[in-house]
């Protein structure tokens, strides 16, 4: 388990600890250890000597450079062992980048997240590691042109002195020596380490512990029949004694959602536009295949204009004459309801002459036919907004709209060409699509994060998420490219987010840049990819007043503020109440992230004292260095970060062996927002949805420290996924929910705000797939329990209640099936409750039950 991890570590902090004290009295170094890179993905490996036989322990660390695909390769490692304590260790990236990789570990198995120094040149080729008499550290790289140069850090390689030249002697005096080896069945370069015979154990002892949960994590449901022998009787049974008066406070706010726009969730999602590429702004950049007319179609050419435009942030526009005709297919096709109004509308003006034009609009079938259809008067040569309700006639599935201009003097010019139903959420104009915003107001999640995980913190700097962008006319926004390859309108801006939590009743979070893009992104125009450095430190005091001014504007007072005012403009004269704000989403707890993250933390925090910050701890649990560090920064920053977003994606396995995850955490450090996760197997199952359930019984019990969670990804629209599985599927027609919807469903309305300590006594193979968790919202006096069965045989489970009273009858709602089913239903139920004697409820195999105890 990870738990064995932490020992593990924790041991090597003692032991570490102890030399840093005394290193007069060091045990000597004679054990070796061989460190090596078997190819360019596959890290830096260590192996020792088993039977004097080279044999492979582990690996260090891999490359965390760039995008995936191109990068994340190392080349020529260097590992320095420091006579201070600790191990520096260098590595090339590729030869065209003016940086090379450097990563520091005090104890060789935890390894600080990794930095990019940038330098003078393009290409820094086989950095070798030198520690100086005071212990400075001294980076010396070739250059492509075959000369030497060299950069110090006196911090343990977070800061790094501008690079200088340096010599060949200086160089070849600091290259480690290389030996061939064979390790396994290859033969590898490697560097021998010396270190002592204690080290050596817990090294030995870390990596065994990691083989060792590696192989639990493997565990599946679908090898469950080797189960059913420990099942004799064909069931299992447990007693459950519920301790009603051993209760404490937990989180009110567990299940929320997070939603990103990733596999199409917002343009051709969530945001009920029917038009694709309305703005004629889609390009390459966005998607290889992408120019201005994508999604639209014509018999003639379709010229593309830029000049006069109707904003600067939407460059271009179609030009079309008397005769011509532009079609547009909608996102795979547009359905329509018959008898149902839409709101069409369209910016217009008149190129070349005073003269009015005429514009037909037409909603078309999958035939062709016009099911609707409308005349417009273009009359002006300015830039004008056209509007008409169009309702169609009969149902249409794989529909179009056409734009047709039948009389004109030259050209008309037309930009954003816009159809809503009017039956959006709520009827918001320029609003939701009714049912999947319907479908995610029946989570009744408690708070909802967004704009996005990677698509908020952006494909290189200049792509990371300026809300401001995204507020105002529609016409007036900024569209952008998305990181997951697409094209954002942000028509679904900040307004509409805030709008749509208010309207279910959740917090609104919004998580906004650390002032560092993606860590996978590519290489910017100097060549420098990943998180690029970060924004330059002189721009920060730019960067975190516009963090200042969306808490203006959705907090702030429209009569004193002018962020408050655009509300106030937009339709929301009073304020969001606004209370969280996400600083960094999964980045790399590097030394630029850090600096830019703490600068606006403290920012934000001396103006806001009140605004909860959330902070992140990297893509991966523990025992990942992101983690690690971001946990240690957080803990650092204490006063300014009261929430740490953690995410995970991980197998069934994982979950079923880490149902403990949170029991351990320091009940004084900041709170956990558990923002990402998901048990992943294909496109979702039961079994997925049941260990997300084992886990979050495991949370509702941790709930005095974990104080928010999120499902991810939420949405995905069928044929445009960038991530599997999702929550919930969707086209144009149709939703279909996945298990794990229904957990996060039924953990949300059978959830609570007190938690009531209960023990389960089974044998051992049904408590390790059973789980419980008994909670009370004080607010309806209900008491719930949970009870996930993940086992091949039905669960017999006898409630033995102490100091609290069962209701009449317990109703229930669950669900089950086979691990491997991806979809099911929840159903509800009654256990019936006779006065006097044992309450034994059975749940078939593969089950969840969500119970009103009274
Ligand atoms: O949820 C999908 C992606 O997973 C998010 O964008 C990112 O934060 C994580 O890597």
């Amino acid at each position: 388990m990870a738990n064995n991890i932490i020992r593990c570590i924790a041991a090597l902090c003692v032991l570490f600890a102890v030399f840093a004290c005394d290193h007069q009295d060091l045990p000597a170094k004679t054990a070796k250890l061989y460190v090596y890179n078997p190819e360019l993905r596959g890290g830096l490996c260590v192996a020792i000597d088993t039977d004097s036989v080279p044999t492979r322990l582990g690996q260090l660390f891999t490359s965390d450079y760039g995008p995936w695909g191109q990068e994340k390769r190392m080349y020529a490692p260097h590992l320095l062992p420091l006579k201070k304590g600790g191990y520096a260790a260098a590595f090339q990236v590729n030869d065209f980048t003016p940086t090379f990789a450097v990563v520091y570990s005090d104890d060789m198995t935890t390894w600080r997240p990794q930095d990019y120094p940038e330098m003078s040149t393009q290409g820094c080729l086989a950095p070798v590691v030198r520690e100086e008499r005071n212990g400075d550290i001294t980076v010396i790289y070739v250059t492509p042109d075959g000369n030497y140069r060299k950069t110090t850090s006196s911090d343990k390689m977070r800061h790094f002195s501008p690079d200088v030249t340096a010599t060949q002697e200086e160089y070849d005096a600091a290259k480690p020596t290389l030996e061939q080896l064979q390790i396994g069945d290859k033969t590898y370069d490697v560097q021998v380490v010396y270190t002592d015979s204690a080290h050596l154990a817990h090294v030995i002892d870390y990596y065994a512990a990691i083989d060792h949960d590696n192989k639990l994590w493997k565990e599946k449901l679908s090898d469950d029949s080797r189960l059913m022998p420990l099942f004799p009787d064909g069931k299992a049974e447990a007693t459950l004694t519920i301790h009603g008066n051993k209760r404490k406070a937990i989180s009110d706010k567990l299940i929320g959602i997070f939603f990103e726009d990733i596999s199409y969730a917002a343009d051709g999602g969530l945001y009920a536009e029917l038009i694709e590429n309305r703005d004629f702004e889609y390009c390459e950049a966005d998607h290889k295949d992408w120019t201005a007319t994508t999604s639209w179609s014509s018999k003639s050419d379709i010229r593309i204009a830029t000049d006069n435009p109707l904003h600067e942030n939407n460059p271009h526009y179609a030009l079309l004459s008397r005769g011509n005709v532009i079609v547009n297919d909608g996102w795979d096709g547009i359905s329509l309801t018959a008898g149902d109004n839409y709101d069409f509308s369209l910016w217009a003006r008149n190129a070349d002459s005073e003269e009015p034009s005429q514009v037909t609009v037409s909603l078309l079938n999958a035939k062709g036919a016009a099911v609707a259809t409308t005349t417009l008067s273009i009359d002006s040569q300015d830039w004008k907004q056209y509007e008409a309700v169009l309702t169609a006639s009969s149902a249409v599935k794989g529909g179009k709209l056409s734009v047709s201009v039948d009389k004109a003097k030259g050209d008309v010019a037309m930009d954003m060409i816009s159809l809503f139903p009017q039956n959006t959420f709520r009827g918001h104009k320029n609003g939701l699509r009714a049912d999947l915003a319907q479908t995610l107001a029946d989570l009744q999640p408690k708070f909802i994060r967004f704009p996005g995980g990677c698509m908020s913190h952006g494909q290189g700097l200049d792509n990371m998420y300026h809300w401001h962008h995204t507020v105002g006319p529609l016409h007036e926004r900024k569209p952008d490219m998305n990181i997951w390859h697409y094209h954002q309108t942000r028509g679904l801006g900040f307004y509409e987010y805030f709008l749509y939590c208010e309207d279910i009743g959740a917090e609104p979070l919004p998580v906004l840049p650390a002032a560092v893009p993606c860590q996978n992104s590519a290489a910017n125009d100097r060549g420098y990819a990943g998180q690029q450095g970060g924004l330059p430190m002189e721009e920060l005091d730019q960067y975190c007043e516009e963090l200042c001014n969306l808490i203006e504007w959705a907090n702030g007072d429209p009569a004193t503020n002018e962020w408050a005012k655009m509300r106030a403009d937009a339709g929301h004269p009073e304020p969001f109440n606004m209370k969280y704000l996400g600083i960094g989403n999964e980045d790399l707890i590097s030394t630029a992230f850090e600096e830019r993250c703490l600068y606006i933390g403290r920012y934000i925090k001396e103006r806001y004292p009140e605004i909860i910050l959330v902070g992140t701890a990297g893509p991966f649990h523990n025992p990942s260095s992101d983690y690690i560090e971001g946990w240690r920064f957080a803990n650092e920053h204490r006063d300014l970060f009261e929430l740490i977003d953690e995410h995970y994606y991980e197998s069934v396995g994982w979950f079923l062996h880490n149902r403990d995850y949170y029991d351990n955490y320091p009940r004084t450090s900041a709170k956990v927002y558990l923002g990402e996760y998901a048990a992943r197997e294909g496109k979702g199952n039961i079994g997925c949805a049941l260990a997300e359930a084992m886990h979050l019984t495991g949370i509702e019990r941790n709930g005095d420290i974990v104080e928010m969670t999120s499902y991810a990804p939420l949405l995905m629209r069928y044929g445009h996924s960038n991530w599997s599985p999702d929550m919930i599927y969707f086209d144009n027609d149709k939703i279909q929910l996945t298990p794990s919807y229904h957990t996060q469903r039924l953990f949300s309305v059978y959830g609570g705000n007190t938690y009531v300590e209960s023990e389960l006594a089974a044998d051992s193979i049904t408590s390790a797939r059973v789980a419980t968790s008994v909670v009370v919202d004080s607010k309806t006096g209900s008491t719930f329990l949970k009870v996930v069965n993940i086992l091949p045989v039905p669960l017999q489970l006898t409630l033995a209640p102490r100091d609290l009273l069962l209701g009449a009858s317990l109703t229930y709602e669950g669900f089950e099936g086979k691990p491997n089913d991806a979809t099911t239903e929840t159903h509800t139920g009654e256990y019936p409750v006779v006065m006097d004697s044992p309450l034994t409820i059975t749940l078939p195999p593969y089950a969840l039950r969500a119970i009103k105890l009274k």
